[in-house]
């Protein structure tokens, strides 16, 4: 005991990675779950700018054991990449620190052709993908023709198999969609040598975490993307292909709900999206611009992955409600509320409209949403720049009026608040532990 989980309330990018930064000083093990290196998390550390994809955020920590579990997908490339970009940051990320489950499944580079053809190929309704394969790796794990991070235990054979899927998606390419296909041979070579190198960090995750949690070591899950790209719970088909949620915490590492202390859903103060889909409090124009500010910053709303501009709008509480019921979330942390300062009049979505009728709850699941119009709860905003709050007590009043709002409409405690890109930019309104 005890297993801690961060989960995205939204659609992913709201500052999960400086969270679990925080509290992966208060634990043992920090573990990600689910998604690949479509995920992008940013941590600021003085002036040392942390950028990881895979890689769970909790390795910044020195004294951590960082995790990657078996409903992930990883793309060796970019795994390996970022060990060498975190062991050159001065990082220690031996096998004795990362460890990853054998269960997890293998990117190829047919995956990455195939998630950019297809998405090209729907025409007007392309989901935006982040175009790291891993819609086309979480399919070939559903219909069993998935390779296995367990498989590079021996490259010879992995090697062989890295050849064999090759050369049926190469089929698959050029046949159905006329597509040239990255060199099965080369590719069966190259990920013979990343085999080499990544055997080393091979490990039985779920019995690991399951081990740790008997002896009272602490656990935290540290969720990629949000609640509302959830595979089965998000606005589909404008999702991702994982469950990003508490559901697929447990699933995606191999432990039971028994040890859950806290499951904490991550918000922005607003809302962001990237990508295609339904985002009924988007705003446009000026208003856009000064939630996702111009770029100068690396704090500003473009995606750390891909660099598109992220697309922006008021909170909504309707669908923040939605995810406190898919998570069982047991608080709430609120990301950015600095970008609010001086932002007049605050809007926040308390409601949908539809066909004469108003609704508190999302009467569908989410991939309804599109059908409905905000019904918004307007407040006075506050002018004071709020980088330097430290506490509760130092926020202006209309900033606590804010975060009393949110909690009176989702009926959870605030328990975080993060005022500022800096490591130490967060107040806590009681101890975590
Ligand atoms: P995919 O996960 O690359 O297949 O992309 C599917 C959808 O999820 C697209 O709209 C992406 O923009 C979105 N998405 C995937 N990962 C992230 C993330 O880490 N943050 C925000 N959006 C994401």
């Amino acid at each position: 005991m005890p297993l801690d989980i961060i989960i995205g309330a939204q659609w992913g990018d709201e500052g999960k990675g400086r969270l679990t930064d925080l509290l992966a000083s208060e634990s043992d093990l920090v573990a990600r779950f689910s998604g690949g290196d479509n995920a992008g998390h940013t941590v600021a550390v003085g002036a040392q700018q942390f950028r990881l994809h895979l890689v769970p955020s909790g390795i910044i920590q020195p004294h951590t054991i960082c995790l990657l579990g078996s409903g992930m997908v990883i793309n060796p490339v970019t795994l390996l990449a970022e060990i060498e970009h975190l062991n050159r940051l001065g990082l220690d990320i031996s096998p004795a620190r990362l460890k990853l489950s054998g269960a997890a499944h293998i990117t190829i580079p047919a995956h990455i052709e195939l998630d950019g053809i297809e998405d090209r190929l729907r025409g007007g309704q392309g989901l935006g993908t982040t175009r790291r394969g891993i819609g086309p790796s979480y399919t070939d794990k559903a219909s069993r023709h998935g390779i296995r991070a367990g498989d590079m235990r021996d490259p010879s054979s992995f090697s062989d198999k890295i050849r064999a899927r090759m050369h049926a998606s190469a089929h698959l390419l050029e046949s159905l969609y006329g597509h040239p296909c990255p060199d099965p041979e080369k590719t069966a070579a190259e990920y013979g040598e990343y085999a080499e190198r990544l055997r080393p960090y091979l490990a039985d995750v779920g019995g690991l975490i399951g081990r740790a949690l008997e002896d009272d070591k602490r656990v935290l899950a540290e969720g990629a993307q949000g609640t509302l790209l959830d595979l089965d719970h998000g606005t589909y088909p404008y999702v991702t292909s994982s469950s990003p949620t508490t559901a697929g915490a447990l699933q995606g590492l191999g432990v039971g709900p028994r040890h859950i202390r806290r499951i904490i859903g991550v918000t922005k103060a607003f809302q962001t999206r990237v990508g295609e889909g339904p985002f009924p409090t988007e705003v446009f124009g000026e208003d856009a611009v000064r939630l996702r500010g111009t770029g100068d910053n690396p704090w500003d709303e473009f995606g750390t992955t891909t660099g598109r501009p992220r697309r922006c709008g008021w909170l909504d509480a309707v669908l923040l409600r939605y995810a406190v019921r898919v998570n069982s979330f047991t608080e709430l942390a609120i990301t950015k509320l600095d970008i609010l300062s001086a932002v007049q009049p605050l809007l926040i979505c308390g409601s949908y409209a539809a066909e004469g009728q108003q609704f508190r709850d999302l009467p569908d699941t989410a991939a309804s949403v599109e059908r409905f119009t905000p019904v918004y709860e307007e407040q006075i905003g506050w002018n004071d720049n709020i980088w330097d709050a430290h506490f509760w007590g130092d926020l202006p009043p209309a900033a606590q009026q804010y975060i009393h709002q949110i909690e009176q409409l989702t009926g959870i405690k605030v328990k975080l608040i993060s005022v500022g890109p800096e490591r130490e930019q967060v107040i806590r309104r009681e101890s975590l532990v």
